[in-house]
């Protein structure tokens, strides 16, 4: 909220994805207090509701609006797609946030390993789509420190030749997010688009669902020989807190221009990974993206 303390929306439309709980969350209710039309877009339309009713507790005349979002499913993402062509033919805001982590191994319905489905493919499709109605935006990539565990397979991104291993396929998730961040500054660069990925911290939000005690003290063991993100692991913030820095790439005019950058605590972080910015690497992902989404 105070990042958005001077700042004045109106008239402007977001659409944020996994809206209805923890960062995604937070991020609607900034903005949608900031005066932006903010279209909230999630796969459970009651948990969707109640965020509403929240916002508009605290902003009785914010203007919200609901869509019905599965991005374990390319049909109902085309779906929520068709349904945002309707309700807002311009979006200023695109925060592609909603995630799944460290989830067992399953596949979405087209069949893609769920974290790369959830967190890369559903939203690439999305943002895909719904280039008509970007021109001049700004794409916010919720990425995260976790891309440090593992560059993407690139030959096998689906998990298809090799044992799952669910902390490699969030980090390969993670470093894909920054790599369509890269790749979507090139394609887009006509339209005015300008994507940013994002950092917010660690965050203590529902994310953290399919964590055990013992894969806690895992990630604290491949944290201990960076002695900054060991520390950091200890340091668990606020919804709200960590909301901040994605609202703040989403509004800020300090960023224009600056290309693909990496973001963390309100600031532009030069700790990203090189194999998640190397462009040769992001137009591959574009284009097996492409493919697999058909
Ligand atoms: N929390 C952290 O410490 C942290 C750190 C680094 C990066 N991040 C990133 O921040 C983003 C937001 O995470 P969070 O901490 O706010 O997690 P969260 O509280 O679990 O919220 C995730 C949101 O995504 C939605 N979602 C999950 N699967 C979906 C699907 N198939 N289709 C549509 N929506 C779906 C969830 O809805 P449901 O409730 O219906 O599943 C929820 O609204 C994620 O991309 C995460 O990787 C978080």
């Amino acid at each position: 909220m105070e990042v958005v303390d001077s700042v004045d929306l109106t008239g402007r439309t977001c659409v944020i994805t996994g809206a209805s709980t923890g960062l995604g969350r937070e991020s609607a209710r900034a903005l949608a207090t900031a005066g932006a039309h903010v279209i909230l877009a999630a796969r459970n339309m009651q948990a969707l509701q109640d965020a509403q009713q929240w916002i508009m507790a605290g902003r009785p005349d914010a203007r919200t609006s609901l869509v019905a979002l599965d991005l374990t499913s390319l049909a109902s993402v085309r779906a929520a797609a068709a349904v945002l062509a309707d309700l807002a033919p311009t979006i200023d805001v695109l925060m592609n946030n909603a995630g799944v982590m460290f989830t067992p191994f399953s596949r979405t319905s087209d069949g893609f390993e769920i974290q790369l489905g959830t967190n890369h493919l559903g939203h690439f499709e999305l943002t895909r789509l719904l280039r008509p109605q970007l021109a001049g935006a700004r794409v916010v990539m919720l990425s995260s420190d976790g891309h440090h565990m593992s560059d993407i397979d690139l030959d096998d991104p689906n998990w298809e030749r090799r044992d799952y291993d669910k902390f490699a396929a969030y980090g390969a998730s993670k470093t894909a997010n920054v790599l369509h961040m890269v790749e979507l500054n090139r394609r887009y660069a006509d339209d005015g688009v300008h994507a940013v990925a994002v950092h917010p911290g660690v965050v203590g939000t529902s994310l953290a669902r399919h964590m055990t005690r013992e894969d806690f003290g895992a990630l604290q063991a491949m944290a201990a020989d960076n002695r900054d993100r060991g520390a950091m692991l200890d340091t668990i913030l606020t919804p709200e807190r960590g909301a901040a820095t994605q609202v703040w790439a989403a509004t800020t005019a300090e960023l224009d221009g600056a290309g693909s950058v990496y973001l963390a605590d309100c600031a532009i972080r030069s700790d990203v990974a090189a194999y998640a910015m190397d462009g040769g690497r992001a137009a591959r992902l574009w284009e097996i993206s492409e493919t697999l989404s058909g």
